[in-house]
């Protein structure tokens, strides 16, 4: 009898991530332009680095607190009062690392073996990957795109119908990666109604938040519940404050897991790196112009592509409402992993194939759709566009 594998099916089955897997093939060669990734190409600005640096000098390279600096925290406050007028209670911030890790401590505090998770799609991988490591199913409800209206929508029946006796929660990204659609204020409260009355845990990504083309932030899930519900929200320093690199969010939850959460925090990282900690301090006290300046910078790119997509029959997408992802359709495309290689190779134009986007890594559903980051140099962009135009010729 051979030995049993110690190692746990659900690791040794993780599926591939399409995104890496393209952006493997030429990662930091300079004759690509890269548009994978969720990042602009903007440099973390300086006030904020100098402000890590200061940390360093100062000698902040010591442990501290697992659910972060107090001073992180109260801005974290703050911040949420001034873009969504929501006061929060210091003790539901914790900040673990990067928001991934957050979206991680959430799924840890819902998933026994075997239970699933309703998942809002098109969703980046990382989350169903990530709700798949730790033993759960993720049950994928579609946005539906209306292409006559130009936009992607929810079917709230059809969350409803796919939830079940073993469903945990229903993680919804708004604004979303990659779609760009932003979910409004009434379909928030039918859905936080719904999930009360059921038992389930909603996680609500916003790391997209203040990425919007109107108003200030989008509608968020901590406007309308309250401290007691099994809320988590998940927020991000990497997009609007251009910090991907700093691995630094926060996640606000329930006030009954405060504790829980700090631990969470000490298990998997010992809260965040301490001087990334004081860089993301300046950009809560002194970021808000910054985030004014790269929504501007992303409308722009929107427009351009707006643009690119309108001026070629074969492209069609549904214009964002928030994030900066153009996910666009192309007529004639049936292996988006295989055009996006080709565009690498051919092109040197890099781009996240759509199927990446659905079940599994590999839904038929996306894979008519290439995903990119647009929030970039005007003149970087239509360069990338005219490359990516010249793949879909040849295809
Ligand atoms: C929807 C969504 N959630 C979470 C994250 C993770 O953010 P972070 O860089 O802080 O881990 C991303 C990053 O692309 C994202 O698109």
């Amino acid at each position: 009898m051979s030995p049993r594998d110690p190692i746990r099916p659900a690791v040794l089955n993780q599926p591939r991530n399409g995104i890496g897997d393209v952006a493997k093939l030429a990662l930091g060669n300079p004759d690509v332009i890269p548009l994978w990734f969720g990042e602009t190409d903007l440099v973390t600005p300086q006030f904020i680095s100098e402000a890590a640096k200061k940390a360093l000098d100062q000698g902040r390279t010591f442990y501290t607190f697992a659910n972060g600096v107090p001073a992180l925290r109260q801005a974290i406050i703050d911040f949420t009062q001034r873009f969504t007028g929501v006061e929060l209670a210091l003790n539901r911030v914790t900040v673990p690392g990067s928001a991934m890790l957050g979206v991680s401590l959430a799924l840890q505090c819902l998933i026994e073996t075997g239970d699933n998770i309703i998942v809002v799609a098109p969703i980046w991988p990382n989350i169903f990957m990530s709700i798949q490591a730790l033993g759960g199913h993720s049950k994928f409800v579609h946005l539906k795109r209306d292409h006559g209206q130009g936009s992607w929508s929810l079917d709230l029946d059809k969350v409803k119908a796919t939830c079940d006796g073993r469903t945990k929660a229903i993680f919804v990204a708004s604004p979303g990666n990659p779609s760009g659609w932003v979910m409004a204020r009434d379909e928030q409260a039918a859905l936080l109604d719904f999930a009360r009355s059921r038992g389930i845990a909603i996680i609500a990504d916003e790391v997209y938040g203040t990425l919007v083309y109107e108003g200030k932030h989008a509608p968020s899930f901590l406007q309308i519940a309250t401290e007691e519900d099994n809320l988590f929200t998940i927020n991000s320093f990497s997009k609007a404050w251009a910090m991907t690199g700093w691995r630094i969010g926060w996640v606000v939850g329930p006030k009954r897991l405060y504790a829980s959460l700090a631990q969470l925090s000490a298990v998997a990282n010992t809260g965040a790196t301490t001087f990334a900690q004081y860089g993301a301090l300046a950009a809560l006290e002194q970021g808000d112009e910054f985030i004014q300046f790269i929504v501007e910078r992303c409308r722009k790119g929107r427009e351009i592509v707006d643009g690119f997509v309108k001026s070629n029959n074969r492209l069609s997408w549904a214009k964002p409402q928030g994030a900066f992802y153009g996910f666009v359709e192309i007529d004639g495309l049936a292996d988006s992993f295989e055009f996006a290689k080709s565009l690498v190779q051919n092109h040197k134009v890099g781009v996240a194939p759509g199927s990446a986007f659905g079940p599994g890594g590999a839904d038929p559903i996306y894979d008519r759709y290439i995903r990119l980051c647009f929030g970039q140099d005007a003149k970087r962009l239509s360069g990338a566009l005219d490359r990516l135009a010249s793949g879909v010729r040849q295809l």
